[in-house]
């Protein structure tokens, strides 16, 4: 009989994180706040030569993967599966046949184990791979989250409660790093390629901000930047113009960062909020995390930035997500289903 009524509340519990959203099947084991292990069984190679994450392939690719990958968490952590004191797992948002994998493992687990699930809001779970770089991380704070799906700037007031302070009101800064990487010609994950080819170039091709002018309030659009570079790549082309592509892509990665970077530390100083956090997996990109880091430190503010591999999706963020949420005794029933879209709070 599983009851989530039930379950006693330890001070220091043995979470199991999984995560299965997307193109990645990661389990990862905290005690507590501090990490005993992560691992990841990616398809990313598999989904590259499609250009782009194929869901049945990522469905099928977390089947073979789900329980090696627990497996692995586990004997890295040296935790046996009956020292597990709760079960987290992504049920939203991501790909439905992908979450399906990971989520109805985790159901069996924690009804065999005979200890609580706790659904995690994949969200909330890059909001708190903070914590994978300061444990004793306490709200209020001002988070840049920037990923394959979402881009905001979010208020944490709360261990347990965010509200959203800007937003794109298009396409995610992700996804625009993703679209340019096709139109420059590089392969999947298009991201971190375009920040490579960056490196060797100069901000010399006008694109407009990410930032939106005259909304009521903050907004960022990212939609029009990635046709700014269509275009420029475009225009070029038929004037017979040789287009430095490392000049596109530094041109591009300034446009889609500062507009985000500046404006957080805005909030953060309007909110009187002495920490900014960083999440998503754009939040491993060098040049934003070198800009964020500088601003902050001259408005005095602290900046904490996850290593860039728990920036991008991992399981080690959902276990420490889980871990808030098993605190306050938010457990999930079984009926828990996955859901393709949470909208942020
Ligand atoms: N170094 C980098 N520079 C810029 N973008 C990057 C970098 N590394 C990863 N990204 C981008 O981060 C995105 C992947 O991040 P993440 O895994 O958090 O997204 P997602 O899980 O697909 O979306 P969401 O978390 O919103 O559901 C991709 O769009 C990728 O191009
Ligand atoms: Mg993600």
């Amino acid at each position: 009989m599983y009851d989530p009524l039930s379950f006693k509340i330890k001070p220091s519990p043995v979470i199991l994180g999984i995560e299965s959203s997307c193109d990645e099947t990661a389990a990862a084991v905290v005690r507590g706040r501090e990490l005993l292990s992560s691992e990841i069984i990616s398809s990313a190679e598999e989904q590259a030569k499609y250009g782009g994450v194929v869901p049945e392939i990522a469905s099928r690719a977390h089947i073979d993967a789900v329980d090696e990958v627990v497996k692995r968490a586990l004997a890295g952590a040296g935790v046996s599966a009956d020292g597990i004191d709760g079960v987290a797992v992504t049920y939203g948002a991501g790909l439905l046949g992908a979450l399906l994998v990971g989520l109805s493992f985790a159901k069996g687990l924690a009804y065999s184990l005979g200890v609580p699930l706790i659904g995690v809001n994949h969200i909330r779970g890059h909001l708190a791979a903070a914590y994978l770089s300061d444990p004793d991380l306490k709200p209020p704070y001002i988070t840049l989250l920037a990923s394959g799906g979402h881009t905001a700037i979010l208020y944490t007031k709360s261990a347990l409660s965010f509200k959203t302070l800007a937003a794109t009101c298009d396409d995610a800064a992700g996804e625009a790093f993703d679209k340019v990487a096709r139109v420059l010609g590089l392969p999947y994950p298009g991201g971190v390629n375009v920040e490579k080819l960056a490196l060797g170039g100069k901000c010399s091709v006008k694109l407009p901000s990410a930032l939106v002018r005259n909304a009521e309030r903050a907004q960022f659009s990212y939609s029009g930047l990635k046709t700014a570079v269509i275009n420029a790549v475009h225009n070029a082309a038929q004037r017979g113009e040789e287009l430095a592509r490392e000049d596109i892509a530094c041109s591009f990665q300034h446009s889609a960062v500062d507009a985000l970077v500046k404006k957080t530390v805005e909030f953060a100083v309007a909110y009187g909020a002495d920490t900014v956090t960083a999440g998503g997996g754009v939040a491993a990109n060098g040049y934003l995390r070198d800009s964020l880091s500088a601003l902050c430190r001259k408005a005095g503010i602290r900046c904490i930035l996850p290593e860039k591999k728990f920036c991008t999706d991992n399981a080690a963020m959902i276990a420490q997500e889980g871990l808030t949420q098993y605190l306050a005794g938010n457990f999930s029933p079984l009926s828990l289903n996955a859901r393709a879209q949470i909208p942020l709070g």
